[in-house]
């Protein structure tokens, strides 16, 4: 049976992104033998546009049925004005809560050929190899109650709630301790136990998993508060192999994270649930940018976190771990050749627009 890929290309910069990778899978099923049936649906603004709505329950129960979801992009100031659950930005939340994608992998990686994008000095990024491990479904981006109330004339209070349970903590822990195995052996925990409750259950319940579990008696664990956290990032990147922190910190810290690569439009992500009764993991992968309304339609976005993030899902989804490879080899031979998309142009090298980037993609392949 062909594996199924969902497509969302969802707004912006993402169809054009998009368009990219579909032209990457058809080259590959018609002559690498790559045996992936695509659908392609709405989410986000253009879904709103046509339906009212930002998700469809359809759309929700073909991500549910498919092997991996892979997303553009979502979002953009002409959706602004809309009611809360309308917004494009929910079709993301809803697909990551129903999809129970609570573990989010953002790798910031800085390919030696761009560390001159980077704002940081050359040595302090350079061979730079973060994974941050973001907890995805829970803490303040769900918890209830939230919203926003009349107290007294004319005055307003708006709640959000930061909650997390052990059981929350735990599996996101493992997930980061796992990765940490395969890697450097180093586990960093954000969290704001000095002023949190929540905070302080999150440390004591990720030191606890450690001293628990002897097969990772050979990982180095570190707590660190998530501000220090920011801080150190910029301070001195490469202590850190593995951070694994909340929805809320890993939200900002691998934004910052990212951009020290100074290379936003480089970085893939994989959001990955449990395994369910039948032994199924539901997963989606989407690049770690936005949909940068600004540029959108020029033809000028870079699609590489776009494929890299299709190469992700190959391997964490689909069990095709060599045509993975060859993207990502092709990725790093291309940037070689000294393509650039404009986002990452530098003197010397030769701008190119998103589908020369993608077909160059291409012609590695051959
Ligand atoms: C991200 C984005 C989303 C988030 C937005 C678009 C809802 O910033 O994936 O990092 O806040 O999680
Ligand atoms: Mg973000």
């Amino acid at each position: 049976m062909p594996k199924n890929l969902l497509l969302l290309a969802g707004d912006g910069i993402g169809p054009e992104i998009m368009s990219e990778v579909k032209k990457i899978i058809n080259w590959l099923n018609t002559n690498k033998k790559l045996d992936l049936q695509i659908t392609e649906e709405l989410a986000g603004g253009v879904s709103y546009d046509q339906t009212k709505t930002p998700l469809t329950d359809d759309v929700l129960y073909k991500a549910m049925d498919s092997d991996a979801v892979l997303l553009g992009a979502v979002g953009g100031p002409r959706y602004d004005q809309l009611e809360f659950s309308k917004r494009p930005e929910r079709a993301l939340l809803r697909l990551r809560k129903e999809l129970r994608l609570f573990a989010n992998l953002r790798p910031a990686i800085c390919f030696s050929e761009l560390v001159s994008a980077s704002s940081l000095k050359p040595e302090i990024v350079s061979d730079l190899d973060i994974m941050i491990v973001r907890e995805l479904t829970g803490g303040i981006y769900f918890g209830e109650p939230r919203g926003i109330e009349p107290i007294a004339k004319g005055e307003r209070k708006g709640v959000n709630t930061h909650v997390y349970t052990s059981k929350e903590i735990v599996r996101v822990t493992k997930v980061a301790f796992d990765l940490a195995k395969k890697r450097n052996k180093k586990v960093t925990s954000a969290e704001k136990s000095n002023v949190m409750e929540a905070g302080m259950l999150w440390k004591e319940e990720v030191q606890k998993f450690y001293d628990e579990n002897e097969e990772y008696k050979d990982i180095e664990l570190s707590h660190m508060l998530a501000d220090n956290c920011a801080m150190q990032l910029v301070r001195n990147p490469k202590q850190f192999d593995v951070i694994v922190t909340d929805n809320l910190f890993g939200d900002m810290l691998s934004d910052e994270a990212a951009m020290l690569t100074g290379s936003l439009g480089m970085l893939p992500s994989a959001s990955l649930s449990e395994k369910d009764k039948n032994g199924r993991i539901r997963s989606m992968y989407e690049p770690c940018h936005g949909s940068a309304p600004d540029i959108a339609g020029q033809g000028i976005a870079n699609p590489l976190a776009m494929i890299l993030s299709f190469a992700m899902a190959l391997k964490y989804s689909l069990d095709l771990d060599t045509y993975a490879d060859e993207i990502d080899k092709a990725v790093k031979s291309v940037l070689k050749d000294g393509l650039r998309t404009p986002d990452i142009m530098e003197i010397g090298k030769r701008k190119v627009s998103t589908s020369e980037m993608g077909s160059a993609i291409i012609d590695k392949l051959k």
